[in-house]
């Protein structure tokens, strides 16, 4: 542009005001895109904060209804379940996580009694169960893989039985998502949905949720020998491909923002619904941020969100679900 003439053509003619940002925006975060993930533990009148996880609680029980019922006013189509299994009900084999009568499966029957509208999604992966704090079994100090897929699917098959709509197989073993899909079928359960945590990278994003589950400091080693190398990014997408061909519904990336990339090229590429995760690790980054003043709540969170549904994802598994639900309403109409 040269003085004293005028751009033709000025982008910032569509974001003059709110009513031409709004009719020109091309994603949108809504309250049918958030998932939210809960603590719960055995006991009863005790309500905890995970330390890392500032406003993240874990709650007993009997207080799970109540704790549930916001999600469910606001029209929150999912929650994702985390039982916090004392240490001693944890054994080498993770055998607590195929009794049916498991602190998951219990959770499970009590909201699908109070909220039958509230889709379940159940983590499948032992590593609330185990004394090692691994996701599979351990032998000669490897996390072995056919042995882990035969528990995992009985804790799936589990957890399908007690009511658990949605299953979410985090192990990253190999072939589980096919082993699952053909016992729940076997077992008249063809309409419980998988979503597989497909694209999952051994991140150090996931340290909150350890400690919020009390898998953390029990950890022997890393994850390093079946979840994924945070290098890759091709076989993030051989991972989906194999999901999907071996029936998993929905896949998952996660972590979530520094994956935007999966995301995307998930997406892209195979056009089945995909979802991510926020994990701890970002929510205590950013509640770090907000709680020392140094970004804006609501903007910050909102924006983290709307990046995913940028990205491509259909929907987000986040702590910040109710905030962002509120937030949403608060807003709309406006
Ligand atoms: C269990 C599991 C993990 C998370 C979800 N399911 C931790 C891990 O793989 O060690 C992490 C979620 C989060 O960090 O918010 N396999």
């Amino acid at each position: 542009m040269t003085a004293g003439r005028f751009p033709l053509a000025r982008p910032r003619r569509n974001r003059f005001d709110d009513a031409t940002r709004r009719l020109v925006a091309e994603n949108s975060l809504g309250i049918n895109n958030l998932i939210w993930p809960i603590f719960f533990m055995e006991g009863t009148n005790t309500t905890t904060e995970v330390a890392s996880m500032p406003g993240a609680l874990r709650v007993t029980l009997d207080r799970l209804a109540s704790h549930v019922e916001p999600a469910a006013k606001l029209g929150i189509p999912a929650v994702a379940l985390f039982p916090v299994t004392p240490t001693e009900i944890r054994d080498e084999k993770g055998s607590e996580a195929t009794n049916p009568d498991n602190l998951m499966c219990r959770a499970a029957r009590l909201l699908k009694k109070e909220f039958p509208d509230v889709a379940l999604v159940g983590d499948v992966a032992l590593d609330p169960y185990t004394s090692h704090g691994h996701d599979g079994l351990i032998e000669d100090g490897y996390v072995v893989n056919e042995t882990s897929v035969g528990v995992l699917t009985q804790q799936a098959l589990n957890q399908a039985i007690a009511g658990v709509d949605i299953i979410a197989p985090s192990d990253m073993m190999d072939g589980r998502i096919g082993s699952i899909r053909e016992a729940l079928d076997t077992n008249g359960l063809v309409n419980t949905r998988i979503m597989s945590y497909a694209a999952k990278y051994a991140s150090a994003f996931y340290g909150p949720f350890r400690d919020a589950l009390g898998s953390g400091s029990l950890l022997s080693g890393d994850k390093k020998t079946y979840q994924m190398d945070p290098a890759n990014s091709d076989e993030a997408l051989r991972e989906v491909e194999m999901d999907i061909a071996e029936g998993a519904d929905m896949v998952m990336v996660k972590p979530g923002m520094p994956y935007l990339d999966i995301i995307r090229r998930v997406r892209d590429t195979f056009r089945v619904p995909t979802f991510a995760y926020q994990v701890s690790g970002e929510y205590a980054m950013l509640m770090a941020a907000i709680n020392n003043g140094w970004l804006d709540r609501e903007r910050a969170i909102m924006e983290s969100l709307l990046a995913f549904r940028r990205a491509g994802a259909h929907g987000v598994l986040t702590y910040f679900a109710i905030e962002a639900a509120q937030n949403i309403r608060a807003t709309f109409g406006r």
